[in-house]
């Protein structure tokens, strides 16, 4: 079977990775693709929001089944537009996707599911919410932009001054444009966070194993946030108890309550937790494989993605084993451009990529890399996302960094702490 992956990240080299690997992959194209998928699969150079031009290609090359990797293509309607030309894809509809799309939507749903969540209170204008803000004094708040703002939407304040500043950045000053028309003002919530994702036909759930994601730029966790500068699976900040509780509690519930808000969800559902004090919270929902947090995920997965997509396109994922996993822990290192997660210059050319690559248990997923006359080029912040497997988790953040080590461009950065608060 032809398959199209649409996306050109780290997540999607990944997918093209794991997908190509199954008995029943024919051709696998990823659009647009990087550097690395131009390797493992075949680039199609199409851009991700270009659904018409998706439509087509799938259309002419056969294509039996896509694969939608990032959320915009989501929350633009892509699943909706290629089923209706009766081809089969992987991911939520629009409506479904608005689970992401909206952060007035989720937490609403949320809330009328009983879903564990920090309290809130949406807002459709300024004022409202700067009093809102004034009469509260100086209870630690997290100020969100409604719509995607591509991770940087949301603002974690500490005190009322920075509140203040952050709801007029986002609804006055409209730094991620019309994604701040509405803001959600919630609670402050304190603990580690855990990524659970699972992969759901909207009647059977199929949870794969916890990861953690490091969003701040800088060790320490310190700096500004950024898409994710590494991750690493499993996770021992949520046990298996609780692993089972935030099926039971979060995802059945949040998969029901689509159901009867006639949103029907289908492909990976991504809770990101806080692990608080009065247990697990559901921060925000995702609606789509996480990057970095697929790359590990992915790199121990034994069982045959293809089946599994397979299963929740056609709404069979009950049929379907639980997941078979390499009991190593893998560890992905995010290697980024000297400047990120700001401005930063692209077409830096990367050596040492083969050399890392040969190392054992390594596999180097490419983000933001393109080939320019049989050169690897960088073409994007986040460049490289570097994962190992190992014995021990310590094992694999070892390994990881040895093959981090082998790669080289000017002004390239990672953090080097990694996994280190499952090391302790
Ligand atoms: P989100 O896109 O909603 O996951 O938010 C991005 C990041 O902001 C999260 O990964 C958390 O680190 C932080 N964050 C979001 N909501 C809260 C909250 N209620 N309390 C504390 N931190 C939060
Ligand atoms: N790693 C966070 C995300 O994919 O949104």
């Amino acid at each position: 079977m032809n398959i199209l992956i649409v996306g050109g990240g780290g997540r999607e080299h990944a997918l093209a990775w794991k997908i190509s690997q199954s008995p029943r992959a024919d051709r696998v194209f990823v659009a647009p693709g990087n550097a690395g998928t131009a390797v493992d699969a075949e680039n199609v150079d199409i851009s991700d929001g270009d659904i018409p031009a998706l439509l087509e290609f799938a259309k002419q090359n056969k294509v039996e089944l896509a694969v939608i990797g990032p959320e915009a293509p989501l929350a633009a309607g892509i699943v909706d537009v290629f089923e209706e030309e009766k081809i089969r894809v992987f991911g939520p509809s629009r409506a479904a996707a608005e689970l992401e799309a909206s952060k007035v939507f989720c937490k609403n749903l949320l809330r009328g599911a009983d879903v564990p969540s920090a309290d809130f209170r949406t807002f459709d204008n300024v004022d409202d919410a700067l009093k809102y803000i004034r009469d509260r004094e100086n209870t630690p708040v997290v100020v969100k932009a409604d719509g995607l703002a591509a991770g940087k939407g949301v603002i974690v304040c500490s005190g009322q001054g920075e509140a203040v500043a952050a709801v007029k950045m986002i609804g006055a000053d409209k730094a991620f444009g019309e994604a701040g028309n509405r803001l959600v003002i919630e609670e402050r919530l304190v603990g580690q966070e855990v990524s659970v994702l699972a992969i759901t036909d909207g009647r059977t759930i199929f949870t794969l194993q916890p990861a953690q994601d490091h969003k701040p730029a800088h060790d320490g966790d310190t700096g500004p946030n950024t898409g994710g500068m590494g991750a690493y699976c499993p996770t021992p900040a949520i046990d298996e108890a609780t692993l089972y509780w935030v099926e039971e509690h979060v995802l059945v519930p949040t998969v029901h309550a689509m159901k009867l808000d006639g949103r029907d969800f289908r492909g990976v559902l991504y809770a990101g937790l806080m692990m608080t004090p009065q247990g697990p919270k559901v921060l925000e929902y995702n609606v789509r494989f996480g990057d970095p947090e697929c790359q590990p995920l992915l790199m121990r997965l034994k069982t045959d993605l293809l089946d599994v997509i397979e299963a929740t396109v056609d709404g069979r994922l009950s049929e379907i084993d639980p997941a078979d996993w390499d009991p190593r822990p893998a560890v992905c290192v995010v290697m980024a451009s000297e400047g990120y997660p700001g401005g930063y210059e692209k077409g830096r050319v990367i050596t040492g990529l083969e050399e890392a690559d040969a190392l054992p248990d390594v596999k180097v997923f490419h983000a933001g890399t393109k080939l320019n006359a049989g050169q690897t080029i960088t073409s994007g912040g986040r460049v490289l996302g570097v994962t190992a497997l190992g014995d021990t988790i310590a094992q694999a953040k070892l390994q990881a960094y040895k093959a981090v080590k082998c790669i080289r461009w000017k002004g390239a950065w990672c953090r080097t702490d990694i996994a280190d608060k499952a090391i302790g």
